[in-house]
């Protein structure tokens, strides 16, 4: 049997109750897989991560070492809400890495997009191996890997390939989403009891902000990354926009104009703000925003976000754009 082939027999999971099924199934053959020993997880807060902590403590309980590791590049209250959910409400195992300065520090200067990129997942990984050789006991590693990473057929996790764990750490894989889709993931993220807000969070790539901090990363222009989006999303959700449209964020590029503010010229940076709707992340079309909200989003931004004085709303569709700037 192909052991990366969705069995023909596996319904659709598609109600609470499939996805308790499906959830009982799975806590079972976990525990027999890894019996008392331990697991490692790397729990970024995304829908696919989220999801495995939530089944695995539920399989395992503090048998499940969670890291969190925040590299700075993650968005408003993200780290805060990983805490809150999985070491609060769950009382999981978690560790919570501290590691902004150490990512920022690596950036300083870099400005070419795929450099950004490698540099952020090398460091993701040697920051993840350093606390799983903190660790005593781990035999297994635990990954949300969903169906269509290994059917190979989206962009959308093509990007991570940046290495692994060295080879002493190369840890038994206990992958219990592999055949699901992302729809069916959500459903049993809902049954397991995991906020809305994350179980319906839109797709945010593993670089985070990194790809919308355009050029070399400064931490004066993260904060009007974060800030704005922070901006964008609250409008998006207030206006009954949020889980309609697929993705939708900011972007700050490298360089600034002039503007005026109380009678006085600045020279600040702009905010490009993008949302867009697709199925696959192949194509995308934009968002058609009403003007008066993108005039509101547009106030809000201009005066609360420090050092911006201006807001742009791209327009490009995929092609020939891409979703992210980068
Ligand atoms: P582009 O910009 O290529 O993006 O049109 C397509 C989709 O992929 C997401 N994306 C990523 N997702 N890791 C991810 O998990 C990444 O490195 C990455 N880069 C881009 C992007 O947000 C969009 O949804």
């Amino acid at each position: 049997m192909d052991n990366n082939k969705r069995p023909e027999s596996m319904k659709r999971i598609d109600s609470l109750e499939l996805a308790n099924d499906f959830i009982k199934e799975q806590v079972k053959s976990v525990q027999e897989q890894v019996k008392d020993k331990k697991v490692l997880l790397a729990l970024s807060g995304g829908v696919d991560s989220s999801v495995v902590a939530a089944l695995l403590i539920k399989a395992i309980g503090k048998n499940l070492v969670c890291v969190h590791v925040n590299h700075g590049l993650l968005r408003k209250g993200e780290p805060e809400q990983v805490i809150e959910v999985f070491r609060n409400q769950m009382n999981a195992n978690l560790v919570y890495v501290d590691a902004v300065d150490r990512f920022l520090d690596k950036l300083a200067g870099v400005y070419e997009p795929e450099k950004k990129r490698k540099i952020i997942g090398a460091e993701f990984i040697r920051v993840f191996e350093e606390e799983a050789r903190k660790q005593d006991g781990i035999e297994f590693l635990a990954q949300g890997t969903i169906y269509p990473d290994i059917l190979e057929s989206g962009p959308v996790k093509a990007h991570h390939n940046v290495g692994g764990l060295p080879e002493d750490l190369k840890f038994e894989l206990v992958e219990p989403l592999k055949f699901l889709f992302k729809d069916e993931v959500r459903v049993v993220g809902k049954a397991l009891g995991l906020p809305d807000s994350m179980v319906y969070r839109q797709p945010f790539p593993g670089p985070g902000l990194g790809v919308r901090c355009l050029g070399a990363i400064t931490r004066e222009r993260l904060e009007c990354v974060r800030e704005s989006d922070a901006i964008l999303r609250e409008e998006f959700a207030k206006n009954g926009l949020e889980g309609k449209v697929w993705q939708y964020f900011t972007v700050v590029p490298d360089f600034k104009s002039v503007g005026v503010k109380d009678n006085k010229r600045t020279f600040e940076y702009p905010v490009i703000l993008r949302a867009v709707n697709t199925v696959d992340a192949m194509t995308a079309t934009v968002e058609d925003i009403p003007f008066a909200l993108l005039q509101h989003i547009t106030a809000r931004i201009t005066s609360e976000v420090k050092g911006v004085n201006r807001v742009l709303y791209d327009l490009t569709p995929k092609p020939c754009g891409t979703i992210e700037w980068e």
